[in-house]
């Protein structure tokens, strides 16, 4: 059996799924994290205080935790929505009544955006608390508004979707809300809404925002934010100084 389990690990193939031996002496331990696209976010080493629970309280892997459930609920609901004025409240209501998890299909998608918000809201927050947007991390902390204001952007663009009167009504006001912004609110509001009042125009922009434009810009500049961090030497906190450390 020993044999067997050595002739598998030995192989050619193994090897080039994993591309180091047992984690048991300091340079495969970093292998394993330099050559997993996931763990080679974090640097080969780190100070015990970033890996506390309590540090970043894991909120900004949970935005992305929560971009990606959305891209995926986002994608199902697709194959049977139409982006017209006669059809698109018609599918919701069938989607909720006749298709199997409909309903359940429409909450995560719905929820999960919410949640999303609140998460980065407070992801934000957590980053201003401890500092760890000064410098070399002022760069990623603008990507962190961009990115910031383009899930509020998803969140507003999808609003409108269900063609509802909780819909038409949300966006009526919230288009005229912004035509109030003093230098280009006529322009945003003409932008969004392709005519003189919520319709078909608007129902057509708000769909080609809300599924292509603002989540390839998201996933864009969620790769860009991840990469910046692993490049400014993973979380701030690996710049505290260890207990016991003068
Ligand atoms: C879609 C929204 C966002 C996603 C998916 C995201 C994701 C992440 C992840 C996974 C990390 C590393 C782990 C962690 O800190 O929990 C991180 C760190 C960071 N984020 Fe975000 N983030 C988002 C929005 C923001 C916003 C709104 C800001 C601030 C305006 C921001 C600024 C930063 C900074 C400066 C760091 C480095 C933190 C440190 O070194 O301690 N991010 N982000």
């Amino acid at each position: 059996m020993s044999r067997l389990v050595e002739y598998i690990t030995r192989s050619r193939v193994w090897r080039s799924f994993f591309r180091h031996g047992w984690p048991d002496n300091p340079l495969d331990r970093s292998l394993v994290m330099t050559t997993n696209i996931f763990f080679h976010l974090h640097p080969v080493k780190v100070n015990r205080n970033s890996l506390k629970a309590t540090y970043s309280l894991g909120l900004g892997v949970i935005s992305v935790i929560a971009f990606l459930e959305l891209s995926i609920t986002g994608l199902l609901l697709m194959f049977n929505y139409v982006p017209t004025v006669e059809r698109a409240y018609g599918y919701i209501v069938t989607l909720q009544t006749q298709v199997p998890f409909g309903q359940l299909l429409r909450n995560m998608h719905r929820w999960g955006a919410h949640l999303m918000v609140i998460v980065v809201v407070l992801h934000m927050a957590r980053v201003f608390y401890t500092g760890a947007y000064k410098p070399p991390r002022e760069f990623n902390w603008v990507v962190g508004v961009v990115l910031l204001i383009l899930t509020l952007g998803a969140s507003f663009t999808g609003y409108l979707l269900p063609w509802d009167q909780l819909a038409f009504w949300a966006i009526t006001v919230g288009t005229s809300v912004a035509a109030y912004e003093p230098l280009m609110g006529s322009t945003i509001k003409a932008f969004l809404l392709g005519g003189p009042e919520v319709g078909q125009e608007a129902l057509t922009r708000f769909y080609a925002l809300h599924i292509m434009l603002i989540p390839a810009a998201m996933a864009l500049l969620i790769s860009l934010h991840l990469w910046r961090v692993r490049k400014d030497g993973g979380l701030a906190a690996n710049e505290l100084k260890e207990e016991g450390e003068a």
